[in-house]
């Protein structure tokens, strides 16, 4: 391994400071934009209820309850509370214009991740990988086969993602945010995806169920499984969830 110096993200980190006299007269990023959302239209669909709790668990003992969880039973979760989870992670909760707000922030409001499921046991839903089709509020299936084996041996085989009813896997489509942001929107991007992965986990807390991140996973294998380039959109995040075992 490099000294930190020599590292990539060492350097990445230095390239992209925003310096005060280096912003004035700084021409515009030369990348084009693309479309805000993203939908599979071909797909079957699955719509998620909007039936869920409104009341329960105070924050401070959700904050304070958060630990990472890698054991399940084997119990299915419903979809009411998959659909809570995916309103935590990424609902859209406001508008202002055509900007749609979401339940967790998004440098410019750009929203450049996208949220897939590998789905295993959850009531009413076949097993299989679905995009999150935001706007919708639905489900878009793209593959029919069970996911978590694949998905633990993308994930450098950590088994806890095979026994998991559900996992979250975020990518990002990078022109969203860097046809604005340029080489610095790398940054914007991973702090998005914070903010949604604890908005996950603390709604998980919610429910009783439990999750753990995960950012330990053969790139271009979990890119293979939900069938994106790796190049204009590109896995970054998972969440296994699940009912504490
Ligand atoms: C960016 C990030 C990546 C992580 N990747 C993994 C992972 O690949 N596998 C895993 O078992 N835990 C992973 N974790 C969970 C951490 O190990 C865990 O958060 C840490 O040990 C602290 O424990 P706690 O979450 O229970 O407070 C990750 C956490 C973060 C924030």
């Amino acid at each position: 391994m490099p000294e930190l110096k020599e590292s990539l993200g060492h350097k990445y980190l230095q390239a992209t400071k925003c310096a005060r006299e280096a912003k004035d007269g700084q021409a515009p990023p030369a990348i084009q934009r693309t479309e805000r959302w993203k939908t599979y239209p071909e797909a079957e669909v699955v719509e998620l209820p909007r039936a869920w709790p409104q009341q329960g668990a105070d924050l401070l003992s959700l904050l304070q309850q958060r630990r990472s969880q890698r054991s399940f039973v084997a119990e299915s979760i419903s979809l009411e509370e998959l659909a809570l989870l995916l309103w935590a992670s990424q609902g859209i909760t406001g508008q202002a214009g055509s900007y749609l707000f979401r339940t967790a922030p998004s440098a410019g409001a750009l929203y450049p991740m996208e949220t897939y499921l590998a789905s295993q046991r959850v009531e009413g839903l076949a097993p299989g990988i679905y995009h999150f089709d935001v706007q919708g509020f639905r489900l878009e299936r793209l593959s029919v086969l069970p996911p978590g084996q694949p998905l633990a041996e993308a994930c450098l085989g950590q088994s806890f993602l095979a026994q998991a009813p559900v996992n979250f896997i975020w990518t990002a489509i990078f022109r969203r945010n860097m046809a604005k942001y340029g080489h610095r929107g790398l940054r914007y991007i991973l702090l998005d995806a914070g903010h949604i992965c604890q908005n996950l986990l603390l709604a998980a807390g919610f429910l009783g169920l439990g999750g753990c991140p995960v950012a330990a996973f053969f790139d271009e294998e979990v890119n293979g499984l939900l069938g994106v380039d790796g190049q204009e959109e590109s896995v970054l995040y998972l969440a296994s969830l699940g009912r504490k075992g």
